[in-house]
């Protein structure tokens, strides 16, 4: 698979990438390798990154607990502790191993560590491999309130690896699909064809077009001052589905993508609504996403939460929410103020 090229970095697929680590290892004479990995990477996906791996720098595991919930400061000044108690410099390099959990995170504690420490992104599930591995947006979570701290970072390079997809259970593969599907539906309507007719073990093309359709976005736009906000297309209700069931004991907790997939069953409706996006794409919108992710009822006592949950978006501006709509298939717009009524009729149009 051709290597495509980020603003500062590449993005290397299969054994390419496992060579141009080495060389970047060679090149850079970094005085220490941290692998920051939580339990399921470190049994999993490590042994298989150790077979790829030539160097004689010394090698430090860092392992952090799996799950959103461990997506926080608290977990972060951990990994900083054990990073300076390991002797770590500013010419150390950490590389993630895992999913957007670890992507993201570790990113962001590299970027911090002595005001910048370099890394490289080894994306484990679909969903960091098409989306948080790539274009430079590093954080983690405050309480529940999702990403609300972090900063823009690019890391050396990125290496997509399918290999370490086999080690997902089938919930955590499809998660990663409501990335793609997003990314078919805002900006590559060829892709969501395709998608329609996916199988599960035909996923090596639709990653390298769904990471080469972020690249685009994020080259043109990498601060999201204005094209980027539409990779947020499912996310601004999907955020807050998502942290309605992070924060409910009663609730099982949904992966990211099942909560976006919800979020774009939504706001697709609002499209139909506000920009006349077509009842016949609202319906396969609706249906492509329901032949992949499960049907969640959600319970109308929760509407008044989800609302509350929008103000804390990150996209808002003045207390506004600010939501992504589609007129049609790759053709949206940006900055959408919608009714507090609407963004409810919305949910009971997905609920129906
Ligand atoms: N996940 C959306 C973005 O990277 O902008």
């Amino acid at each position: 698979m051709q290597t495509i090229q980020a603003a500062t970095y590449p993005i290397h697929f299969q054994q390419k990438g496992y060579q141009n680590l080495e060389k970047l290892l060679t090149q850079k004479k970094y005085s220490t390798l941290f692998i920051l990995v939580d339990e399921n990477t470190k049994q999993l996906c490590y042994p298989r990154f150790l077979k790829h791996l030539n160097t004689l720098l010394s090698i430090k595991i860092i392992e952090i607990k799996s799950g959103e919930i461990h997506k926080n400061l608290e977990t972060c000044v951990t990994v900083w502790n054990k990073i300076t108690d390991f002797g770590g410099d500013r010419k150390s390099l950490l590389i993630t191993l895992g999913g957007g959990v670890i992507t993201d995170l570790g990113g962001f504690v590299a970027s911090c560590f002595k005001r910048g420490i370099d890394f490289i992104n080894i994306p484990t599930t679909l969903l960091s491999m098409v989306d948080a591995s790539v274009g430079g947006k590093t954080g983690v979570d405050l309480g529940v309130l999702k990403n609300q701290i972090g900063v823009f970072a690019n890391p050396q390079m990125v290496i997509i690896d399918e290999g370490y997809l086999e080690t997902l259970a089938t919930r955590e593969l499809t998660s990663g699909m409501a990335e793609i599907i997003k990314h078919g539906l805002i900006y590559d309507a060829k892709l969501f064809n395709q998608i329609k007719v996916f199988k599960e073990q035909n996923t090596n093309s639709l990653i390298h077009r769904s990471i080469e359709i972020k690249n685009e976005v994020v080259l043109q736009d990498p601060k999201e001052k204005n094209l980027r906000k539409i990779l947020n297309f499912g996310h601004t209700l999907g955020h807050a589905i998502e942290s309605l069931y992070l924060e409910s004991d009663e609730k099982e907790n949904l992966t990211h993508g099942e909560a976006i997939a919800i979020g774009m069953i939504c706001e697709s409706y609002i499209s139909s609504k506000l920009l006349n996006f077509s009842l016949q794409k609202l319906a396969e919108v609706r249906e492509t996403i329901l032949s992949i992710f499960p049907k969640i009822i959600l319970q109308k006592t929760d509407f008044p939460t989800i609302v509350d949950l929008l103000k804390h978006d990150k996209k808002n501006v003045n207390g506004n929410v600010n939501f992504v709509l589609l007129y049609d298939l790759e053709d949206y717009k940006i900055d959408c103020k919608v009714s507090q009524e609407l963004i409810i009729e919305s949910l009971l149009y997905y609920n129906s």
